[in-house]
């Protein structure tokens, strides 16, 4: 098959996307690449590792029965391709996505999408001009208790939501070679754990903050800040609190909290296996509701293909990783500043 820019896609014939990888990563072979194989209409097609590891390409592809590449540039060539993920270190992101949708490929990216706002910019005009679907890929806002969360908050039982706090962390250890601690791979929590603890916020209050505020530190020896806490003011009395590591043990929470009660999702990470839970206080008392086990990861991609197959708005808009990734930038921006206050509204309203 091969795609005409500035035509509307659709897979193949029989409505198969075929997929392909860019980077054989062991976390995405036990998450993402599954969840493609078992998505209704998808096939696991091919993947592809830098030059020198198809080994690696080969050995993952494998259990799917998917081709390897000799590299990246040799799968976005492959006219059997229609759709590419792309799980490669932060720097990487902008450009293979633009080299995909040259090739006329649909993208879903990791997030961070970009690490400034200028890369999603060049992003979103790229896909409008070769007429491709690009989503970034925020799997935790595809499970259901997100959704039931925001239920919750639609139905007014919690009043107007006036502070959302979210709190995410793992730990990665100094030495383990992780991408996450080399600063050149662009490393550091903020464009990793931090980029929930922001979209959690932003996707909420649905849109920007005004102005943020963050102080970063960074534990002895390494060159990427390891823990942050930040503020963000949205106005009218509304503010988020974030903090995120990866110097701590594991957690995922936020808390919505409203004029009348309070929303917490203790692990907005949770996996297939585990079911969601979702509590609720007010002045009535608190009400713990469990949301079914669902795998987000595999609702993600159903989410993405259908974009595609349809040719209706990815279901994470491009304007939602734009204002993500100005966000983050702000963080880092107030973090090298003293923690000083970064302009980051939607419009010059919130200008200081
Ligand atoms: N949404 C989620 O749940 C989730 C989970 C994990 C990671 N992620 C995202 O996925 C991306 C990758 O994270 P990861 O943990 O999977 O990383 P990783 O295990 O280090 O894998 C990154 C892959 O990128 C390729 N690569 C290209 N240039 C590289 C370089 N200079 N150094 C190292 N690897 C390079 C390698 O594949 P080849 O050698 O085969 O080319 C490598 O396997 C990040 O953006 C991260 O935020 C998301």
């Amino acid at each position: 098959m091969t795609h005409e820019p500035g035509t509307t896609v659709r897979p193949q014939d029989d409505g198969t996307l075929r997929w392909g990888v860019l980077g054989a990563t062991s976390y995405i072979a036990t998450h993402l690449m599954p969840a493609i194989a078992a998505t209704d209409g998808c096939a696991l097609t091919a993947v592809a590792s830098r030059p020198g590891r198809a080994a690696a390409a080969a050995e993952l592809g494998r259990p799917f029965g998917a081709a390897a590449h000799r590299d990246y540039a040799a799968l976005l060539a492959d006219p059997a391709i229609d759709a590419v993920y792309i799980p490669l270190p932060n720097t990487d992101h902008v450009e293979w996505t633009l080299r995909a949708l040259e090739a006329g490929k649909h993208v879903l990216v990791e997030k961070p999408m970009a690490m400034d706002e200028d890369g999603c910019a060049r992003i979103e005009k790229a896909a409008e001009a070769a007429s491709r679907t690009v989503m970034e890929a925020f799997m935790y806002r595809f499970h259901p208790q997100q959704r039931r969360a925001a239920e919750i908050l639609a139905s007014g039982e919690i009043g107007e939501l006036r502070v959302v706090r979210a709190s995410f962390a793992y730990r990665i250890e100094s030495g383990s070679g992780n991408i996450r601690l080399d600063p050149d791979l662009g490393g550091g929590a903020t464009w990793d754990v931090g980029c929930y603890a922001v979209d959690a916020p932003l996707l909420f209050f649905g849109r920007a903050p005004r102005r943020v505020r963050a102080r970063f530190s960074s534990r002895p020896g390494l060159a990427v800040e390891t823990s942050a806490v930040a503020t963000m003011d949205f106005g009218e009395g509304r503010s988020a609190v974030v903090d995120y590591s990866i110097d701590y043990g594991p957690r995922a929470a936020y808390e919505l909290q409203g004029t009348r009660g309070t929303v917490m999702v203790r692990n907005a990470w949770a996996m297939s296996g585990e079911d969601g839970v979702v509590t609720v206080l007010t002045h009535d008392g608190v009400r713990e509701e469990t949301v079914p086990a669902a795998d987000h990861y595999q609702l993600q991609v159903e989410a993405f293909a259908r974009a595609v197959r349809d040719g209706v708005p990815a279901p994470m808009p491009l304007s939602d990783s734009r204002r993500t990734a100005r966000v983050g930038s702000a963080l880092v921006a107030s973090a090298a500043a003293g923690g000083a206050a970064v302009n980051t509204a939607d419009d010059a309203s919130g200008a200081l």
